[in-house]
């Protein structure tokens, strides 16, 4: 029958209270309860020997892929390539034959994204397709789809498949890292004890309303915003940034943290607010003190961080949302939740149609 909205407001909030159990599903799905080790189906290359890859998407299945890179690369040590499906094809990079190529769709139906797939194959690279509908187009011709468990996802701004996406591709990273022998196989229980807490972690994060609610009353009343992130958090700022912009309506970019003195910092003065996602690490300084230059230019703070980095962030942050401490292999999914909640929220304060956003469509079948 028909898929109601359980008595959430919007399909799009009902998917985001999704994010718990569909994280959960995806990895029981590919984590084995009796070994407690990640098990994925036979790869269509040796992961020991594989020499490149490359990874391609549209819009925020891009921005998992992206993420996707920054793990493969750091913890697999495999070298990716990375482009939007819509500009790989043109930009017609040479390929060595039996390398990965990575695809990321909600739908599997996306035309750039299949166009590229093709090109992939055309191009001699094994296709491995991370997909939320397994009966696509893009399921039938990928040499090996690797499915999740987000169900059927109606609000035309993606939620809870993003973050089924994002368990995939770290399941696929620790596999690899381990076969490749990378990680230790410490390492790797480490960061699969950390996914698998980490439903109950983003379950914290969805009590968070009223503060995340604040943080929209701020953003609402500007033209537009300014996302930054470092590292890992930098496509999570891009993700945010997407989302913010597709269903309220306000401006908003995402910058790497180190590039703001490069440009955007031109842009900044009490009506541009920075939104910064800072999970407490090795990376924490530097973005504090980018901030603390946008601080100095008149600029709005507003952070997402952990208990540790709130305390150094609180003398310069107009407002701060504390969320739970985790492992730094799992602050993306973590992060994710809390900006999406935020493009959620300002859009309802703008009234915007949340579900079926203006000039935007859920699965984009022309190139
Ligand atoms: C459209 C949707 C986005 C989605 C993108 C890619 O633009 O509005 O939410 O991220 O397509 O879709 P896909 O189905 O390939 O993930």
């Amino acid at each position: 029958g028909a898929i109601g909205k359980d008595g959430y407001r919007h399909y799009m909030e009902k998917e985001l209270h999704e994010h718990p159990v569909v994280i959960g599903q995806t990895l029981r799905r590919f984590v084995n309860p009796v070994t407690h080790k990640i098990e994925l189906p036979d790869m269509p290359f040796d992961l020991k020997t594989l020499k490149r890859g490359i990874i391609t998407a549209c819009g925020s299945a891009f921005y998992a892929g992206v993420i996707g890179r920054y793990w493969l690369e750091e913890v697999a040590r495999l070298p990716i390539d990375l482009d939007v499906a819509s500009e790989m094809r043109y930009r017609n990079p040479p390929f060595d034959k039996g390398g990965m190529g990575l695809l990321v769709s909600q739908s599997g139906e996306t035309a750039d994204t299949l166009a590229a797939l093709r090109a992939l194959k055309q191009a001699g690279q094994n296709i491995i397709s991370v997909l939320n509908n397994e009966h696509s187009s893009m399921a039938r011709e990928s040499d090996l789809v690797l499915g999740m468990d987000a169900g059927v996802e109606i609000a035309v701004a993606s939620t809870k498949a993003f973050t089924a996406q994002l368990t995939v591709l770290a399941c696929l990273t620790l596999v690899m890292g381990q076969e490749r022998g990378t990680i230790t196989s410490e390492y790797a229980d480490e960061c699969l004890t950390a996914l698998l807490d980490l439903p109950s972690r983003v379950a914290e994060i969805l009590q968070m309303q009223e503060q995340i609610q604040k943080m929209a009353h701020i953003i609402s009343q500007v033209q537009s915003v300014i996302y930054l992130g470092r590292g890992i958090m930098f496509p999570v700022a891009m993700e945010g940034a997407l989302k913010l912009k597709e269903i309220s309506y306000i401006h908003a970019d995402a910058y790497a943290a180190g590039e703001m003195k490069h440009g955007p910092i031109a842009l900044i003065d009490n009506t541009v607010p920075v939104i910064s996602l800072l999970p407490s690490g090795s990376l924490f300084e530097k973005t504090l003190s980018n901030l603390q230059e946008a601080k100095a230019r008149g600029g709005r703070i507003l952070v997402f961080t952990d208990a540790k980095g709130a305390e150094r962030v609180k003398g310069i942050a107009e407002q701060i949302v504390i969320l739970p401490t985790v492992h730094s292999f799992v602050t993306p999914p973590l992060y994710t939740v809390p900006v999406q909640m935020l493009a959620y929220e300002a859009a309802l304060l703008k009234g915007t149609d949340v579900d079926q956003p203006r000039n935007l469509a859920k699965s984009v079948t022309v190139e």
